[in-house]
């Protein structure tokens, strides 16, 4: 039973356009690893939501990955303003970017509908004022 690998990444609460750096640094250690296509696709997708959340909505923060042979865990902390309704943010094209992000193609409120859909299972922990904790895990097999 080989070690888990674990990594570590600093997201920057600013400049989301260039944004993704974290979940394409772990899609690229996934496909060295020799990971299925669709596992990499979908820790790739949910990953880059979440991370991208981060940056817009949360102030930026850590990202915490743990790869087993059997999966890959992916834990996406920030101390923004939280959520506070988490089954409405939940809601397909729910957002409340505004309209200067929006202009630039994010906005469209599918972000964690797609993180849900992509990851094997997704847990959100959030208290408004403190931050938001989400937890994904990717079923490697
Ligand atoms: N880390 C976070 N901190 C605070 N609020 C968040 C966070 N992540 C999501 N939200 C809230 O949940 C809403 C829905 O998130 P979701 O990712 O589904 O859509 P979006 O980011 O607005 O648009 P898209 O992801 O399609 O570009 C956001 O608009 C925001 O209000
Ligand atoms: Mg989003």
């Amino acid at each position: 039973m080989p070690e888990p690998i674990k990594m570590e990444y600093d997201v920057p609460g600013d400049d989301f356009t260039r944004a993704g750096a974290a979940s394409g640094d772990v899609k690229s250690v996934l496909k060295k690893l020799g990971l299925s296509s669709e596992a990499v696709r979908k820790v790739a997708i949910s990953m880059y939501e979440g991370e991208i959340n981060m940056v817009i909505h949360g102030g930026g923060g850590k990202i915490y990955v743990e790869i087993t042979p059997e999966a890959v865990r992916m834990s996406l902390v920030d101390h923004g303003p939280g959520i506070k309704d988490i089954s409405l943010a939940m809601q397909e094209g729910w957002s409340t970017a505004p309209e200067s992000v929006r202009n630039l193609g994010f906005g469209a409120g599918m972000g964690l509908p797609n993180m849900k859909k992509y990851s094997d299972h997704m847990e959100i922990h959030s208290v408004v004022g403190e931050g938001t904790t989400v937890d994904m895990t990717v079923q490697v097999i």
